[in-house]
């Protein structure tokens, strides 16, 4: 009987794409995936430790998981909890002292020697040991080498993890010390994985780094390739529907890229734009290397080449010496610009980051406050952008069905959801949809029969 296996993932897209991997390494080894840590023989928490929200759920569940483990009697005795990820790097054995219950602990740079760290933990485990073990490599190159080809079941849309780690240091940020430094995978690698989703029926690819943008690939012959670059040679895989990708720095955007914007149909007219403040001052604290200025020539010059943009951003409110000026600076920048979508977050202290310890953190209920301005204005400017959408003619990639009986979802150019009605037939094509209405974060659509022609 195959063994089972449950992954839960927090944070970001480089996660759930590392969760995949993971499952791909480990389904080969006679596990199968399940969806609750009830039954499951091996139970993988893939964290996130960006905020201290997202930190503390990890242990939030890892007791939830003890109170499984015993409830199971002698049959909890063999099942084996792993944590991975962001909070496993940062942390360390300090989650083996908090959290009995681990087994195992390993960083997202290592989860390629899963086998092996499993075989070794389970072995301490069956001999009744408390010697658990920690993988901590920090070599993305070697990981990438060395995952599994194939990709169990990737579906219409898909992850590639094209770069890791990152060197900006933004005072406020974990990343470079969770995700290490900054690597960006070769280019034929990367071509070769995306020729083989498609092969395996993904339409849509949506390329991934933390600072994706600053993406420089080995190409061979002594030379790099761009993010832009790399977009138009994957735009020429037969195939390939739509290229997106995730998450960029402004500092990084050069014109290759916006140039592919103007010149890639296949590229598609959303740009994740995070810029965090819209004060100069606080953005030089954060180290951003930008300010507001910069930012909103860079949106004039990007939307100058594909004027169908949807701009998307994220923001963090209440840093630390954050004055009421300095964050009506962040609002004014809102009303400049306009974003289709957007996430912000309450500032977080988190250990070993400058800014956790940067005279004049700001109250709790002052960054409450200015969250829910911040957001009341974002979402005006959300539910602007999908009204405007409403009676135009949207090509849809159709990824799955819906919740009720006969009901599809999938996503506009400009990453909405779409639902709409329509047979299991349409998963994975393209679809010209007649847009409706709106609901809170998502579109409406009609398919009639005269549009239902796979579109591109
Ligand atoms: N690499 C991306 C995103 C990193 S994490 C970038 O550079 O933009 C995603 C978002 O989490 C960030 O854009 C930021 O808005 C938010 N974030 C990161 N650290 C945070 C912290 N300490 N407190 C609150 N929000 C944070
Ligand atoms: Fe974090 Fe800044 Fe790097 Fe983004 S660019 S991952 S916010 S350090
Ligand atoms: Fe979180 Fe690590 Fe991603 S800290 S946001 S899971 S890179």
């Amino acid at each position: 009987m195959p063994k089972k296996l449950f992954i839960k993932t927090y944070g970001c897209q480089m996660n759930a794409y590392d969760s995949d991997r993971m499952a791909d390494i480990l389904i080969p080894l006679g596990y199968e995936l399940t969806d609750t840590p009830d039954a499951a023989d091996l139970v993988i928490l893939n964290t996130c430790h960006i905020r201290e929200k997202a930190a503390e759920k990890v242990y939030s569940d890892l007791g939830r998981i003890r109170d499984l483990k015993r409830d199971r009697g002698p049959a909890g005795a063999d099942m084996m909890v792993a944590v991975a990820g962001c909070v496993a790097q940062a942390e360390g054995d300090e989650i083996l002292r908090r959290a009995p219950v681990v087994n195992m602990v390993f960083g997202p740079q290592a989860y390629h020697r899963l086998p092996e760290m499993l075989a070794r933990a389970q072995g301490f485990n069956a001999r009744g040991g408390r010697e658990k073990l920690v993988g901590m490599d920090f070599s993305a190159a070697e990981k990438f080498d060395t995952l599994p080809e194939d990709h169990q079941a990737p579906g219409v849309a898909a992850f590639l993890s094209i770069q890791e780690g990152c060197d900006k240091f933004c005072t406020y940020c974990v990343v470079p010390y969770t995700r290490g430094a900054e690597y960006s995978r070769p280019v034929p690698p990367v071509l070769a994985e995306a020729r083989r989703l498609v092969a395996q029926g993904v339409r849509e690819i949506t390329l991934l780094g933390q600072n994706v943008n600053a993406y420089h690939g080995n190409a061979g012959k002594g030379e790099t390739c761009s993010l832009g670059q790399l977009i138009r040679r994957l735009a020429e895989i037969d195939g390939l529907a739509r290229i997106r990708y995730t998450t960029s720095y402004p500092g990084e955007v050069d014109d290759d890229l916006i140039c592919a914007h103007a010149e890639v149909p296949q590229l598609m007219p959303y740009l994740h734009l995070p810029v965090q403040s819209g004060s100069d001052r606080i953005l030089d604290v954060m180290n951003r290397r930008h300010t507001a200025e910069f930012y909103l020539r860079l949106a004039e010059r990007i939307r100058a080449a594909q004027p169908d943009i949807a701009l998307s951003s994220d923001f963090i409110v209440g840093f630390p010496g954050e004055t009421d000026a300095e964050f009506e600076a962040t609002l004014d920048l809102v009303r400049n610009v306009g974003f289709a979508s957007a996430f912000s977050f309450k500032f977080s202290p988190r250990p070993g980051t400058p800014a956790a310890t940067m005279d004049g953190q700001i109250p709790e209920r002052i960054k409450s406050g200015r969250l829910a301005a911040l957001q009341a204005l974002l979402d005006t400017q959300r539910f602007a952008f999908n009204e405007s959408c409403v009676g135009r003619e949207l090509p849809v990639l159709f990824e799955k069905p819906g919740r009720h009986a006969g009901q599809i979802i999938g996503r506009s150019p400009y990453l909405q959801p779409v639902f709409a009605e329509g047979g299991a037939d349409m998963i994975g094509q393209i679809i010209r949809t007649q847009i409706i209405g709106t609901g809170s974060n998502s579109l409406h659509g009609n398919v009639n029969s005269h549009t239902k022609v796979a579109a591109e």
